[in-house]
C-alpha cells in the first residue's frame, strides 16, 4: 500500500466523527476551570485540535483568543467553518501546522491545550519543545493515556506495547512532567464515556460502513481489522487503562 493510499483510507475511516480521540465537553470545562485568570487577553494554542471538539468548548466557555493547529487540512476547514457558524471566528482561528515545527514567536501564549494529541511527539518532547511558546508562569492542559491497574491481561499489554509503548501509570506521568519543569495544578481521570460516546461508538459505525464499501480491498479490510481490534480491546479491558487530564503550570 502506498503512503497516499494508506493516509486516504485512514482519514476516510475516521471522517465524520464528533471528535478524533477520547474526551468529553465536561472534562474540557473541568480542566479549563483549573486554569487561573482566563480572560479576554488570554492567548490559547490548541495543538492537534482535530475538528475542534475541545476548541469550540474553550471558545464558547471562555472569552480567550484561540489559535488551533492540526496537520490535517480538512479538519482545519471543518473547525473554521464551525467557528464562523457559532459566531466565535473573531476569537478562534484554526491553521494547518505541524506540532513538531511550530513557528510562533517565543512567549506567544498563556495556555497550551492538547487533548489526545501529545502522544504524537511524546509527553516529554512536547512539554520541552513547546515551553518556549509559553509566557512565564503559563499553563498547559493535556490528556494522555495511562495504566489504571497493574498486570493487564496479555492481549491488552501486547496491544499497548505495539501501539504506544510509552504508556505508563499516572504517578509515573506526574513524575515525568515534574522532571520537565512543570508543576501539576490538578489532574483527573476521564470517564469511560469519553471513549465511547463521541469516539468509539461513531467509529464503530464507520468501520461497518467502510468494510462494506471496500469489501474487495484487502488493504482496507486490514485497516478495518486493526481499528476493530482497538475497539474490542477497549470493550474487554477498559478498566486497565484510561485517559488522564493534567493541568500544569510552567514552573
Ligand atoms: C487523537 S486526535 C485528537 C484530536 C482532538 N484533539 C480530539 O480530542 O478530538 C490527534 C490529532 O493530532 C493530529 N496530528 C497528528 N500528528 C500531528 C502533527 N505532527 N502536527 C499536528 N497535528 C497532528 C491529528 O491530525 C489528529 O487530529
Amino acid at each position: 500500500m502506498t503512503a497516499d493510499r494508506s493516509a486516504a483510507l485512514f482519514f476516510e475511516l475516521f471522517s465524520g466523527l464528533p471528535r478524533q480521540g477520547p474526551g468529553t465537553a465536561a472534562s474540557t470545562r473541568r480542566a479549563l476551570g483549573l486554569v487561573p485568570d482566563v480572560g479576554p487577553r488570554t492567548r490559547v494554542l490548541d495543538i492537534g485540535c482535530g475538528t475542534g471538539a475541545q476548541t469550540l468548548v474553550l471558545a464558547l466557555d471562555s472569552p480567550a483568543r484561540i489559535v488551533a493547529v492540526d496537520n490535517h487540512p480538512p479538519f482545519i476547514d471543518i473547525l473554521n467553518r464551525e467557528a464562523h457558524r457559532l459566531g466565535v471566528a473573531d476569537r478562534l482561528e484554526a491553521r494547518v501546522a505541524d506540532m513538531r515545527r511550530l513557528d510562533f514567536p517565543n512567549h506567544s501564549f498563556d495556555l497550551i491545550w492538547c487533548e489526545g494529541a501529545i502522544y504524537n511527539v511524546g509527553v516529554e518532547a512536547g512539554l520541552r519543545d513547546w515551553r518556549r511558546l509559553l509566557r512565564r508562569d503559563g499553563h498547559v492542559a493535556l490528556t494522555e493515556v495511562c495504566w489504571r491497574k497493574p498486570e493487564p491481561p496479555a492481549e491488552c499489554a501486547a496491544f499497548w506495547k505495539r501501539e504506544y509503548p510509552a504508556i505508563r501509570d499516572t504517578d509515573a506521568l506526574l513524575e515525568a512532567v515534574d522532571a520537565c519543569g512543570y508543576r501539576t495544578v490538578g489532574h483527573f481521570p476521564l470517564p469511560a464515556s469519553a471513549w465511547w460516546d463521541d469516539y468509539y461508538r461513531p467509529l464503530q459505525d464507520n468501520v461497518t460502513a467502510f468494510r462494506t464499501r471496500h469489501h474487495d480491498a484487502p488493504d482496507a479490510q486490514e485497516l478495518a481489522d486493526q481499528c476493530q481490534n482497538e475497539i474490542d480491546i477497549w470493550h474487554a479491558h477498559s478498566t486497565f487503562y484510561g485517559y488522564e487530564f493534567l493541568v500544569l503550570r510552567a514552573g
